[in-house]
């Protein structure tokens, strides 16, 4: 819900200029911490707002309450940070320019430049992790790395998939939080919770009809919490020469 609502947000103001239509695509999700869980009989209220643009890309504020409707209280359970990039519906690899926003001081200007040339800095510092490759280990020892490890293959079919055929960002934010869930759980042998997830880089498009490999592994163990590495892997199932590419990296 938090990535359809900020798809919507980001996609009408790219469309507002007279030229090619776009539908923007989600391209990082910042540190997302989990407040609150939400309970079941709840009523979610997502709200967001555009918080910068720079000359491609555009910055989604996202906030998530959860109301009880039989007591009447809410809560704040979530607030996420998203970057999108509007894609020309003619052509997907055509990344189209955003029109600029009208702040209403300039402080949250310079604020958002800030964050902008944050990120684009960690994603130079973190490129590496795209070569990075969860290898199975047969028969491996309790409480080490391999005896935890654990991955999910899916087939994207059309049901996972946007406007433009490639798979849906909240798609695989799901599997993956699935991943590290089920690592976690192999490794503490309990219940757990997701208290937070690092930034998480969509760095290649996904097609429908590949298949999808999310592979999770134990990063670090502090007392009470664990931290788990999360690849995601795709390739293609028809076209035996296209490579395998990555698709997206993440700590939680
Ligand atoms: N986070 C935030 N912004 C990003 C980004 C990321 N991970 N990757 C690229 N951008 C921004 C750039 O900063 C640039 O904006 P700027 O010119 O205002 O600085 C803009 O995107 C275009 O960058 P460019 O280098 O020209 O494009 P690219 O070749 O890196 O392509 C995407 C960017 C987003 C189109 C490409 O990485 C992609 O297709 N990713 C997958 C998107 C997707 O399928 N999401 C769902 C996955 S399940």
């Amino acid at each position: 819900m938090i990535e359809e609502v900020g798809a919507i947000i980001s996609t009408w103001p790219c469309n507002s200029q007279n030229r090619d239509h776009c539908v923007a695509t989600l391209a990082r999700v910042e540190h997302t911490y989990f407040l609150w869980p939400m309970c079941i009989s709840e009523v979610a209220h997502i709200s967001a707002e555009i918080t910068y643009t720079s000359e491609h890309s555009v910055e989604v504020q996202v906030n998530v309450m959860s109301e009880n409707i039989l007591i009447g209280t809410k809560k704040l359970t979530n607030k996420a940070t998203l970057w999108y990039v509007p894609l020309s519906l003619k052509n997907v690899d055509n990344v189209l320019e955003v029109p600029p926003v009208v702040y209403s001081r300039q402080e949250q200007e310079e604020a958002g430049q800030k964050r902008y040339k944050i990120q684009k800095l960690e994603r130079m510092e973190t490129k590496w992790r795209n070569e990075d490759v969860v290898q199975p280990v047969l028969n491996p020892e309790p409480n080490t790395v391999s005896y935890s490890q654990s991955s999910l293959i899916h087939l994207v079919g059309p049901s996972d998939c946007t406007l433009h055929s490639f798979m849906h960002e909240g798609v695989t934010m799901k599997l993956t939080d699935e991943v590290a869930g089920i690592v976690a759980a192999r490794h503490c042998k309990t219940n757990l919770v997701t208290a937070s997830m690092n930034a998480i880089n969509f760095h290649d498009k996904i097609r429908k009809g590949c298949i999808k490999t999310i592979s999770g592994r134990m990063a670090f163990t502090s007392n009470k919490s664990v931290e788990i590495e999360v690849l995601v892997e795709a390739n293609s199932v028809a076209d035996s020469s296209q490579k395998r590419y990555w698709g997206a990296s993440v700590f939680t």
